[in-house]
């Protein structure tokens, strides 16, 4: 997820059991013209494998370029982003407009093939919009140009991320004969249940989570848990919120800087203490202070003050 899935985050994520994670999107065109921003983004580490980069752009050599330079910075696959629905993305030929030409959209999909040793995934939409769900029939072409694995997030484009994600698609996709590659469905499942209650409904072969993870990493560990035992595993208790929110913090001020580290984290804190007495004022605390020192002082007083209450 762009401006989330950056190292800090995955760190805490595979801390939690997440058994594959990719980078945040980057853009093709940022890689070939060696951006700092978009080259930052290809920082993977050992202890996150398996881990996939992904890629996104409207030029169809600028992306088998850029599978070629994301390459070299030795993930495990290389993913293709065909599902971002956002103006300054979709508008501009790139993410889910692809889904409006399944011919370039195909095109594209071999150039990023055969420009990588890697093993190649896309991720995408439903379709469009309601009048034009080609979901199912990309996945047939898609397979064919030899992607390894497709996920599918149940909202079309013009849905953006409104109304309910409708997996009943992915599910016939999985049922069609021809297709032999894993699919994974995607949208909305932010709970154990939800996740094991959908995977069994919808036939899938694995599940992709997004926003729920977001302040949130324990979800992984709860849904594997519960994949293992038909138990729930007991949430966080606010001293592991704490330290979890200190770990990702401090892996935040190490790779970024303190000045960045601090201020790209403060996103961070409204959902790490969601549903804490006085959530508002700690966010509001902690976003305003500027030294490491500080912010890990107000870090240990929440721990202190909030050890016998109980979340969620
Ligand atoms: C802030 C934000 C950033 C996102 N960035 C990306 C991205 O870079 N690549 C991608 O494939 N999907 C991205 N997504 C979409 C999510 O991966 C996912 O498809 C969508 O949020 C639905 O799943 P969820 O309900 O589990 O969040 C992003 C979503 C959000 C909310």
């Amino acid at each position: 997820m762009e401006d989330v899935s950056d190292p800090p985050f995955r760190y805490v994520c595979k801390q939690n059991g997440v058994d594959l994670m990719y980078t945040e999107f980057i853009s093709s065109e940022g890689l070939i013209r060696d951006a700092a921003k978009s080259i930052q983004k290809l920082d993977i580490f050992e202890y996150e494998r398996p881990i996939g980069i992904q890629i996104f752009g409207s030029n169809i050599e600028s992306m088998r370029e850029a599978s070629a330079v994301a390459s070299k910075a030795n993930p495990d696959l290389i993913d293709i982003n065909y599902g971002c629905p956002v103006k300054n993305v979709a508008c501009k030929g790139a993410g889910a407009s692809l889904l409006q030409d399944i011919d370039k959209m195909v095109k594209m999909t071999k150039a990023v093939v055969e420009a990588t040793h890697l093993p190649v995934t896309v991720k995408t939409r439903l379709g469009w919009d309601d009048s034009t769900k080609n979901v199912y029939e990309v996945a047939e072409r898609l397979q064919e140009v030899g992607i390894k694995a497709l996920t599918i997030h149940g909202r079309t484009r013009s849905q953006m991320y409104k109304g309910e994600a409708d997996w009943r698609l992915i599910r016939d996709i999985k049922r069609n004969p021809n297709i032999e590659i894993p699919i994974f469905g995607n949208g909305d499942v932010d709970s154990a249940e939800k996740a094991f209650a959908w995977r069994k409904e919808f036939e899938v072969d694995g599940i992709m989570i997004g926003r729920a993870s977001i302040g949130y990493p324990w979800i992984f560990r709860e849904v594997k848990h519960f994949f293992n035992t038909g138990e729930f595993l007991p949430g966080p208790t606010i001293s592991e919120r704490v330290e979890v929110c200190r770990t990702h913090f401090m892996k935040s001020v190490e790779w970024k800087g303190e000045k960045v580290g601090i201020f790209e984290m403060r996103r961070h804190y409204a959902n790490y203490f969601k549903g804490l007495p006085n959530s508002k004022d700690l966010r509001n605390r902690l976003v305003s202070l500027n030294s490491v020192v500080e912010i890990n002082h107000v870090l240990d007083e929440i721990s202190e003050t909030y050890s016998e209450v109980l979340v969620g």
